[in-house]
Parts: C-alpha cells; sequence; structure tokens
C-alpha cells in the first residue's frame, strides 16, 4: 500500500475525532503484513485523562481484528502539519514493532523509522 493512500484513510477517520475539548482532531490508518489497514481517531472525554490517541485506538482496532504485525502507521492532524505520535504512542507502536510512522509535511509523505522516534524503547 501506497503511504500516500494510508495518509489518506488517517485524513478522512480524522473527521470523526470526537474532541470537544482541545479541538484537535487526529487520525490514524495502520497496516498489516497482510495487507489490511485499520483505522482510528482520537476521543475524549470530560476527565481529560481518560483521552485515547488516534494511534491508539487504530491499533486497538487491528489488534481485535487479530493482527498484531503491524508494518507501518500514518498518522494526520487537520490542525497540525507532521503530526508525531505522543511518547505514551511511541511505547506501544514499539511493542508492535511498526517499522514505519508516516506523517504529512506540506502535503507530502514524511516517513519516520520507529527507531528513530523512540530509541531504547523499554523491553524485557
Ligand atoms: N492526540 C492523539 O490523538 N495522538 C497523539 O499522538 C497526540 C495527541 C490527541 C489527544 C487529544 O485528544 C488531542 O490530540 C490533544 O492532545
Amino acid at each position: 500500500m501506497d503511504y500516500r493512500e494510508l495518509l489518506a484513510k488517517a485524513k478522512e477517520v480524522s473527521q470523526n475525532a470526537y474532541v470537544p475539548y482541545s479541538k484537535f482532531k487526529v487520525g490514524a490508518c495502520v497496516l498489516t503484513e497482510d495487507g489490511s489497514t485499520f483505522c482510528g481517531c482520537n476521543f475524549e472525554n470530560v476527565s481529560y485523562g481518560l483521552t485515547i490517541c488516534a494511534e491508539r485506538n487504530a491499533i486497538g482496532t487491528a489488534i481485535a481484528n487479530g493482527q498484531t504485525k503491524i508494518q507501518a502507521i500514518a498518522i494526520y492532524s487537520p490542525n497540525e502539519d507532521n503530526c508525531v505520535p505522543c511518547g505514551a504512542c511511541r511505547q506501544v507502536l514499539a511493542e508492535f514493532k511498526c517499522d514505519e510512522v508516516i506523517t504529512e509535511v506540506k502535503g507530502e509523505p514524511k516517513v519516520y523509522k520507529l527507531n528513530y522516534l523512540i530509541p531504547e524503547s523499554f523491553q524485557f
């Protein structure tokens, strides 16, 4: 799957973000080893700390569909160019060895290696 296609899916799902507090919409789409894609958006809560990021929502959906081999994730926000994952999501991406993280910068895909975003991630 082309990175642009993956970003387009992330962009589409970002429209469904439930963000009454931050107004900051995020969409994410993961690509799994068998070529399937799974999308997620962020959704917030009046108890702010319960907010779920788009990345973890997308990964959870992949897991719920029996897919744990995650190759790449595209992340998109209409509010921010180059929307990179937060620290918590980076650790979750490391759990599933998601090798590539794709963002959009000035309309073009930008590819980060996970090891660049979270070197020396916790493992045991
Ligand atoms: N957010 C994400 O969905 N992904 C990230 O990696 C960073 C932050 C969400 C959480 C919250 O709903 C909003 O963006 C502002 O922090």
